[in-house]
């Protein structure tokens, strides 16, 4: 229980206190009720109400509702609080984190953490509340039995401590069932977005499309499988649990009063207090398995957490120890640059040593075959991956850790997988009339319009949300212009406004564009071409002695 324990624990202590008094004084006066009704059975009568004894219970009664109320409401607002700001909380670390951590991490993890344990742990406040009410009532109501008889209460105790931990002893087990249970539901969520994303690929082949169905059926099975197996165990200890509970309270009822003389006289009361508190320690057995649930996810939450909190301690800040970190525009230069993709058994890919200088206001063109590194050498130039070795300068400023954000903020980028925001975030209040001047430039202006900040149509063709992505980086207006095969996409007419046209207004503008391209026609724009082969530079300089 430790994981789920250790979120509770950073929840403030007052709001802790306050429900365990709450619960606590529940718990008193349901062992109240209990205390009461079985002293008032004693002096039961056919002709009269035992009036002092009515009001009391009616007391009692109105503690416990009043409180259990309170209670209840206070920790399933502490437990729904915890799931989400902890989903909240991981979201944002996500956004805060680095590119190389969600490569690693990988999407269907973190879309599991989100959605099913952050529910899983905002459900588990009733259980708790269950529980720890189950455990305040038996302490009051043992040491009632105490009071009574003391073999009774030796008896019962050693009875609950048995079914508890025969509960507990497979919490190991279950755990580990859970565990696999999730990477099993992960493997299913990739199904469904096989199925989701491959929908075109599935209606044109119905043997891939029967094959992935195979697959989805295994999967699901394989879940139900081992889900059937934690409620096996969960069902086996509950019944051994209660199973230990009632021998037990069969013992206080037929042996004890055999070997104990003076039990005799209190074993109507004990036995009443019994009864009472069989149900509640059968509901802590019961409960374990739920509690075992929200642990598991809280313990695969916080691991995601751990894994983002690693790299988010080092991400690095726009503004270094409370002050904006300014960086000189000027040359962009690579020094001895080296970049490796790593793998469980090595280095997958290799950019590099890469030695470059890029002017303000030049246009450089990056070429090279399918998988020479392209894109990579633009990640790393854009300061998205960091390098292993090597120097990246800006204005002959090393970009270091309190320098990077400053220096990514140098930038603005459209890569191959890019992503278009509804919203102009980060541009929020842009004039929409400047807005609509550029959708007018790139001939989208009969398809999206723009207003309050938002753009009215993203349901665009391959080329038109290229075109649409162009519009929102130059509204960036930032100093250096990164492209990755924008003009893969357009058409012809297109393609030559873009080389010809729009390259050199920026050009003209003191911008600096560097683009990935295969475009070898309109080589000729380039102040620089930089061709790439296998991660390494093979050649730099202006176009004519490339050809
Ligand atoms: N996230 C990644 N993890 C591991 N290897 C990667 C990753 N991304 C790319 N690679 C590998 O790095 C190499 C270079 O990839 P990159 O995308 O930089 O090539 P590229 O020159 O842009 O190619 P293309 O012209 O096809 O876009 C490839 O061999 C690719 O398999
Ligand atoms: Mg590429």
């Amino acid at each position: 229980m430790t994981y789920l324990w250790d979120l509770i624990k950073r929840e403030p202590f007052a709001a802790r206190r306050e429900i365990v008094i709450a619960t606590g004084v529940s718990g008193l006066a349901n062992a109240a009720i209990v205390a009461i009704i079985a002293t008032a059975a004693q002096t039961a009568g056919y002709d009269n109400i035992n009036l002092r004894y009515l009001l009391l219970f009616a007391i009692a009664m109105t503690l416990y509702i009043i409180c259990q109320r309170y209670s209840a409401i206070r920790m399933v607002r502490i437990t729904t609080n915890i799931g989400q700001t902890l989903r909240v909380r991981v979201v944002e670390k996500l956004i805060d984190s680095e590119m190389p951590v969600l490569e690693r991490v990988g999407t269907n993890r973190v879309v599991n953490a989100l959605s099913r344990d952050a529910t899983t742990i905002s459900d588990s406040g009733e259980a708790m509340i269950d529980g720890l009410q189950a455990v305040i009532f038996v302490a009051f109501a043992y040491l009632y039995i105490l009071w009574l008889s003391l073999p009774a209460f030796i008896l019962s105790l050693a009875s609950a401590v048995l079914s508890v931990s025969v509960a507990m002893r497979n919490q190991q087990l279950t755990q580990t069932l859970l565990g696999r249970q999730r990477s099993r539901e992960v493997d299913f969520l990739n199904n469904v977005n096989d199925a989701i994303e491959g929908f075109k690929e599935t209606r044109l082949n119905s043997r891939r499309r029967a094959d992935l169905r195979a697959d989805i059926r295994a999967t699901s099975t394989a879940v139900a499988a081992l889900r059937e197996e934690i409620e096996d165990v969960h069902t086996r200890s509950t019944i051994i649990g209660r199973s230990a509970l009632y021998i037990l309270v069969a013992l206080v009822v037929f042996a004890l009063p055999t070997l104990v003389q003076t039990y005799n006289k209190v074993i109507s009361e004990t036995m009443t207090a019994i009864l009472f508190v069989v149900g509640p320690l059968g509901l802590l057995v019961g409960i374990a398995p739920y509690l075992a649930r929200a642990n598991e996810a809280a313990r695969a939450i916080c691991e995601l957490e751990r894994q983002l909190d690693a790299e988010h301690a080092s991400a690095p800040r726009l503004a270094a120890n409370g002050t904006p970190v300014t960086l000189p525009e000027g040359a962009i230069a690579l020094e001895q640059v080296r970049f490796a993709y790593k793998g469980s058994d090595g280095d997958l890919f290799v950019l590099g040593p890469v030695s470059l200088r890029i002017e303000p206001g030049h246009i450089v063109f990056l070429t090279g075959g399918n998988g020479s590194g392209k894109s990579t050498l633009l990640k790393l130039l854009t300061g998205l991956y960091v390098p292993d070795s090597g120097l990246i300068l800006s204005g002959d400023v090393p970009i270091e850790h309190d320098n990077l954000q400053s220096y990514r903020e140098r930038f603005s980028a459209i890569f191959s997988d890019f992503h278009l925001f509804r919203r102009l975030y980060g541009m929020l209040g842009t004039s929409e009339t400047a807005v609509a001047d550029l959708l007018q430039r790139m001939q989208l202006a009969h398809k999206v319009q723009f207003s309050g900040d938002r753009f009215s149509n993203l349901e665009l063709s391959t080329g038109q949300r290229k075109r649409l992505a162009l519009v929102v980086s130059l509204l960036e207006n930032r100093s250096v212009l990164v492209f990755d095969e924008l003009a893969a996409d357009q058409d012809p007419a297109f393609r030559r406004f873009l080389y010809e046209e729009l390259f050199a207004t920026l050009k003209a503008d003191g911008r600096t564009v560097i683009a990935a391209t295969h475009d070898d026609r309109y080589f000729h724009v380039a102040d620089t071409i930089v061709k790439l082969e296998y991660g390494k530079v093979d050649y730099v300089g202006p176009y004519e002695r490339h050809v």
